[in-house]
């Protein structure tokens, strides 16, 4: 029998929270109660209340609520550091959407307010508990691709106003394109949580970038505010170089200036492995190694598995085919974790679980200031032309047991 439930009282009720959160606290994740939900616009409070019948409460009603133990901070960025310094002052634990805070002072703050006051802190993004992200760090760690030797993550993505997430009621149009939502830590924290779930701690970081195209206009008709002009006050594109500790050395180019574009790749001495979109919890992954290529007998006999395997190199090339089998195979690998599908909230159970069972969460707060610290450090390193020595690090989240068990039974393996 489940030891026990944990409840939380979520703050925040826009497009994540109707999307995708409600559901999987709701049926997903048995451990998971939703007492309550507030939000500055009541009427969003009162639809998520309504929808799935818990209480539309005031976030002050929430704080003094002593049955809640957990708050899930599903604002916007520029909220999320008011919204969790108060609960962690109220000594409740915080899930927080990302990225934690717009600057790296104020992530450092809620740290201590959370050590101060005993209780959790924890912070999306929690993609890298998926089946893919989860099934690559074991291949990596068993040494798929020998000693890695490089990463390189690359996510660029036209995020600009003509977007139809805009928000016609509030001031928001997009938080992305807000102080401390741009892309970097947007889309950034998916590639450097899954980064430091892969390879650990970062030791330097150098970079170029920042806001390539600060004056720009809402180009959707459907906005009040169509043909006006507007100030975007975050960075947009940057382009870094990190070094980690364990001697790895990468690159992380984010820009929300450019076409879209992905790639997520681990060299090393034995292979090079093509890893998925972090910012999704199914997605195929590759290795292309020497040892992989099909026997001589499969070849000949013409049984070269086509369907799974891409050949990197020529088909056509006979000698390449019949001679010295040097030649390199990419081969995709079979996912072997739980969490393939929509996840979201993944990190704020394995929370739950961690305060029943008295053990360290994975999406641990030394993970997203580690990560809030790389693109502070990048932005810092813009502005210097110098290299940002890294003053925090963290510790690999504990990896999750292999499953493959069905969608509501996977949460056993967050149960250890
Ligand atoms: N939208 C997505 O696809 C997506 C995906 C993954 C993660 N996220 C993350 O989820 C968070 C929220 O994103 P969203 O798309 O739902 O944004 P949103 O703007 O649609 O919703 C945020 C909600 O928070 C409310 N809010 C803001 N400050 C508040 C406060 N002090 N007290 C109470 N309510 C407050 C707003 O009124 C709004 O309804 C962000 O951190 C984002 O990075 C979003």
């Amino acid at each position: 029998m489940l030891k026990r439930k944990v409840k939380v009282g979520v703050v925040g009720c826009g497009g994540i929270c109707r999307g995708t959160y409600m559901e999987n606290m709701m049926y997903r994740f048995n451990i998971i109660e939703v007492v309550g939900c507030c939000d500055l616009i009541d009427s969003r409070a009162q639809y998520i209340a309504d929808k799935y019948g818990v209480k539309k409460m005031t976030f002050d009603e929430m704080l003094s609520d002593p049955e809640i133990e957990v708050i899930v901070n599903l604002t916007y960025p520029e909220s999320h550091f008011e919204v969790s310094s108060k609960a962690l002052k109220a000594g409740k634990h915080v899930y927080c959407e990302k990225m934690m805070a717009p600057t790296f002072e104020e992530a450092k703050e809620l740290g201590r307010l959370a050590e101060e006051n005993h209780v959790f802190f924890t912070t999306a993004p929690d993609t890298f508990l998926g089946a893919w992200e989860q099934s690559a760090r074991k291949y990596l760690d068993e040494g798929i691709v020998g000693k890695p030797i490089t990463i390189h993550a690359q996510c660029t993505s036209h995020y600009n106003p003509e977007t139809p997430f805009f928000d016609l009621a509030p001031k928001y149009f997009f938080f992305p394109l807000h102080y401390g939502g741009g892309f970097p830590f947007d889309l950034g924290g998916y590639y450097l949580h899954e980064m430091i779930n892969l390879l650990g701690s970062i030791k330097k970081v150098t970079g170029f970038g920042g806001n390539m195209q600060p004056v720009r206009t809402y180009m959707n008709p459907h906005h009040p505010k169509y043909g006006e002009e507007f100030i975007v006050n975050t960075p947009t594109t940057l382009l870094a170089a990190l070094e980690f500790e364990n001697g790895v050395l990468g690159t992380f180019h984010i820009s929300s200036d450019s076409s879209d574009t992905m790639k997520f790749q681990i060299t090393g001495t034995d292979g090079v492995f093509d890893l998925g979109d972090p910012n999704s919890f199914s997605d195929d992954i590759f290795v292309t190694r020497k040892g992989a290529a099909p026997s001589r007998e499969e070849i000949v006999a013409g049984q070269m598995p086509t369907s799974k395997i891409e050949n990197t190199s020529d088909p056509e090339d006979d000698d390449q085919q019949l001679g010295e089998w040097t030649f390199a195979q990419k081969v995709k690998l079979p996912i072997l974790h739980g969490y393939y599908a929509s996840s979201r909230g993944v990190g704020l159970a394995d929370m739950c679980y961690a305060i029943v069972n008295g053990r360290r969460p994975r999406c641990h707060y030394d993970i997203g200031l580690h990560a809030i610290e790389v693109i502070h450090g990048i932005q810092e390193s813009c502005k210097t032309g110098k290299i940002y020595e890294m003053t925090t690090r963290c510790e690999r989240p504990a990896p999750i047991k292999t499953s493959a068990l069905s969608q509501t039974c996977q949460e056993y393996t967050l149960d250890d």
